[in-house]
Formats: structure tokens, sequence, C-alpha cells
């Protein structure tokens, strides 16, 4: 069968930034063997001499999540006018921006959620190197929808509690999204091979001095990250820091700010969480340019409003685009959101156009035209992007257009 659309770009191709094997799991981007004999198994060794460590900890949110709802208040926070965007590329949610790291796990749930994550199993069937990124080793990597091995993992990024502060810091409702794309680890190593790789990093703080001030000053282009310039394809990822020892420079995210330039949140401690409106503000995870590992751990949410429909998209999370998420699953998945969405959508204006009739408020065609070509547009973006019908070089050209040029 044949889709009746006309494309310019019929298959994805390398040369233009797609995985080629997306529809059979991307065996090419497994993890080496050196990364996985090497520095995984010794950080899971490492782990597992933690005292008190237990591999069949249950997740408990009263003694795992350490928020304190004092940091609402206290929590450093920007909206989008404060970082002078105010031009999007689609309308966001609202004018949340961004809040800066407020503590959210406890050592013991960061240590979990680790050990879980570098399972050799988990490894083989759930991590893969990424697609694009800047200056990617063997020892950048994604990992993610490892839940079925992983209870404490589920249990902790399905929590209500997490939900909830989101929620709250955001000021809409927010509920996570479909499973594939609910938890996404991105993960850089610090090298053990310290004959070769080594010489690879800055050797003396004047020349680490150097890296950051020359990355400060640019646009984000060329600053290492595991991922570019980009903007997110889920409204609002928490990103909680797993690993980032106090020494590492230079290992944060970057916001690309209104005026174009660079602003970093300041470094996570461990365990703590920073969020972004990431669907609308380019942005980027930068390695740290010393070796140390920078590990984080990412929960996308979008709106938990029953009835309102969410402006996520595939763009940066398709399987031709993202090794680690698996064909057939992320197609079902996505379909079982967006169609709820959906049915949910419709089963609301349903009962307005009869709540209105019952209250004497008639029909009000203009009205629903409207929302029926909202609609349209919401289900032709379930569609859109799919690889049969659009397989346009990656990234798009529209994360690289400055805001002011939307
Ligand atoms: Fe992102």
């Amino acid at each position: 069968m044949t889709v009746g659309i006309q494309t310019l770009y019929p298959n994805p191709l390398k040369s233009n930034g797609l995985i080629e094997s997306y529809k059979t799991y991307c065996q090419d981007y497994k993890i080496p063997e050196k990364t996985r004999e090497n520095e995984i198994k010794s950080f899971v060794e490492q782990i597992e001499k933690t005292p008190g460590f237990n591999p069949n900890l249950k997740f408990d949110p009263k003694k795992h999540i350490i928020f304190n709802t004092e940091d609402y208040k206290k929590t450093k926070t920007f909206t989008l006018d404060e970082l002078k965007i105010t031009k999007t590329h689609i309308k966001p949610l609202n004018n949340f921006g961004a809040a800066f790291p407020f503590k959210l796990l406890s050592k013991e749930a960061v240590n979990m959620l680790l050990w879980e994550a570098l399972q050799p199993n988990v490894i083989e069937e759930h991590a893969r190197l990424p697609n694009l990124s800047k200056n990617a080793t063997r020892l950048d990597f994604h990992i993610g929808n490892h839940f079925l091995k992983s209870q404490f993992t589920n249990d902790l990024a399905r929590s209500d509690e997490l939900a909830e502060i989101v929620s709250t810091f955001v000021g809409h409702k927010m509920k996570p999204v479909w499973d594939m794309d609910l938890v996404h680890i991105n993960v850089s190593l610090a090298t053990n091979d310290l004959d070769e790789e080594l010489n690879n990093y800055p050797q003396s703080q004047k020349e680490i001095d150097e890296i950051l001030k020359r990355q400060d000053a640019s646009d984000g282009q060329d600053i290492p990250s595991t991922l570019g310039v980009h903007y997110d394809s889920i409204s609002i990822p928490l990103v909680i820091m797993l690993d980032l020892p106090e020494e590492a420079q230079g290992g944060q995210t970057t916001i690309i700010a209104g005026d174009n330039t660079a602003t970093r949140v300041p470094e996570p401690p461990t365990g703590s969480g920073t969020l972004i409106q990431g669907r609308v503000l380019r942005h980027l995870a930068s390695k740290p340019v010393t070796n140390h590992n920078r590990i984080s751990f990412v929960l996308s949410y979008s709106t938990g409003v029953v009835g309102e429909l969410d402006n996520c998209v595939t763009t940066s999370v398709k399987p031709s685009v993202l090794p680690k998420n698996e064909y057939n699953q992320f197609y079902r998945d996505w379909v079982n959101y967006k169609f709820t969405k959906l049915e949910n959508h419709l089963k609301f204006i349903k009962n307005q156009v009869n709540e209105d009739f019952q209250n004497g408020l008639g029909f009000d065609q203009e009205e629903f035209v409207e929302k029926c070509l909202k609609i349209e547009k919401y289900f032709k973006g379930i569609y859109e992007e799919m690889e049969c019908v659009d397989n346009q070089p990656y990234p798009p050209k529209y994360f690289n257009i400055p805001y002011d040029e939307l």
C-alpha cells in the first residue's frame, strides 16, 4: 500500500541526519562493549557498595521526594517575558519559562534510578548512542522505556506527587506523557581510559576557562552536547540531575534567551530538578568540558486538563531521529496517547453543545467551526511527521531561526 502523499524525502537518509535502521531498532547504535565493560560496570559496582544499598527498594514518595513547599517561593523562576522571549514558533502553554534548581530527590532514590538504568539488560535493550550530537563519543548515550524491568523508576515516574510539583511551578495542571517518552536519561560518562582518551580533555584551568568563555559568547550551536540546540517535542520536561560531581565544569542546561545569547541554568546539585517550557524554549544540555559524568533524568509532561488538547509532536523523538525509541512501541504509545486526548476533547465539545442547547443558549456555528478547524490541525499532527510521510533533514530549519525572526 502506498500513502497518497507526495514527498521530497521518501526515505530517511543518514546524509539528512536521520537513522536508516529505525524500523529494526537501530542495532548500529548500541552501546560499545568497551563502555559497558569499563565505565558502566564499575559505576554499577560503586552504587552496590553504598552502605545500606537495597536492590529491591520500593518507591516511597514520603521518603524519596524531599521537595519542600517553601521552595515554590524560594526557587528562582523565569517567565518567557523575563527571558526576553516575545515570539515563539507555536503558542506557548502559558507565560512560564523556567525554574532553576530545586531540591527534589533523596540520594537513595537517585542511586536506585541510576542502578536500574545501568543494568546490563537495560543497556542492551533500551540504551542507544545518540543520532546527531556535537562531539559525542562512545561514552554518550540515551536510556529510556525500561519500566517493565525497573519498578522503582516506574513508580517514581508516574507519581502524583511529582506531577503536582510540576503543575504548581508551571501554573497549569500537568500529567506524564506516553510511556515511551516519559523517561529519557541523558548519559555522558567520564572515561576510564587514562592513556588515550584523557588527552582529549583540557589539561589546565586556563584552558577550561577559555573553552567556557567561548561557549558562553556563542549562540549555542557549537557547544558539545548529546543533543544540539533544539525545541523539545513534549510540553514541559522535568530534568533531574542524577550525577554531576561538584568539580565538573560546564555541564549545564543552556537556554537560548530572546536576545539569542546562551543562558546557563546554574550547576544543579545531584537530586535537584529544573523545569523549562521546552516546547517553546530553544535549549541544549551541554557536556562537562572536564572528564566527569553528567547523567540527567528527564520526565516529560503535557497538559493534564481533561478535554484539553496537548501540543506534543514527534520531531525530535521519532525513531528515525532518536535511536532509543523502538519503532513499534513508539507508535503504539503515540496513537494511544493522541487518540485518547482526541476522544476526550470530542466528548468535551459534544457535551458543551448539548449543555448550551439545554440552557437555551442555542448553537454558535462560528465557534463550532473554529473548534473543528483546531481538531483538524491536531489530527493532522498525529500523522504528518511519520516516516512514510515526512523525512525532512534533521534538525529542522526552525530550530536555528532566532526567535525574533519567527
Ligand atoms: Fe530538551
